[in-house]
């Protein structure tokens, strides 16, 4: 008895469950850019910080953010990238908050490099 509890602990322990603290907090010093992916690594960011404002068209100045194709055409003009890296001629975003990490920016900026895939 006491084994198998011994194993459904180390199943549990060991499942690998996906979420964003290494984006969220790069507090190790590692950057992990790669792969590339807007659902695992994109929208969590943009859920956190961005989300909150730009899925409503009032709150967020009519910029609307929140599904890979809106996100995608903010991406490809260019003003998403511009607006978190504080670029001159963008608004600064996220509005009223801190800045987005290096670490963060770098996420984003590669999966735009990347041509914004759907992943
Ligand atoms: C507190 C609400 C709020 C948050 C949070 C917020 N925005 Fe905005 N955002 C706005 C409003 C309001 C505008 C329109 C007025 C302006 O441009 O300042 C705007 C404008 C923008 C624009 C257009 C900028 C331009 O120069 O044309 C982009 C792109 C944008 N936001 C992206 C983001 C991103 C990316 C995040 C997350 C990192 C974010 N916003 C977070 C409220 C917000």
């Amino acid at each position: 008895m006491k084994r198998i509890i011994m194993y459904v602990f180390i199943i549990l322990s060991s499942s690998c469950y996906y979420d964003a603290a290494d984006l969220l907090y790069p507090a190790s010093g590692v950057c992990d850019t790669t792969p590339t992916s807007y659902s695992q690594k994109v929208v969590p960011l943009l859920q956190q910080q961005c989300y909150s404002c730009h899925l409503n068209a009032s709150t967020g100045g009519g910029i609307m953010m929140g599904t890979y194709t809106a996100d995608k055409v903010l991406a490809t003009n260019g003003k998403l990238y511009g607006s978190i890296s504080h670029t001159a001629g963008y608004s600064a975003m996220p509005k009223g908050g801190a800045k987005m990490t290096n670490c963060q920016i770098a996420i984003i900026k590669q999966w735009i490099d990347a041509g914004t895939p759907a992943n």
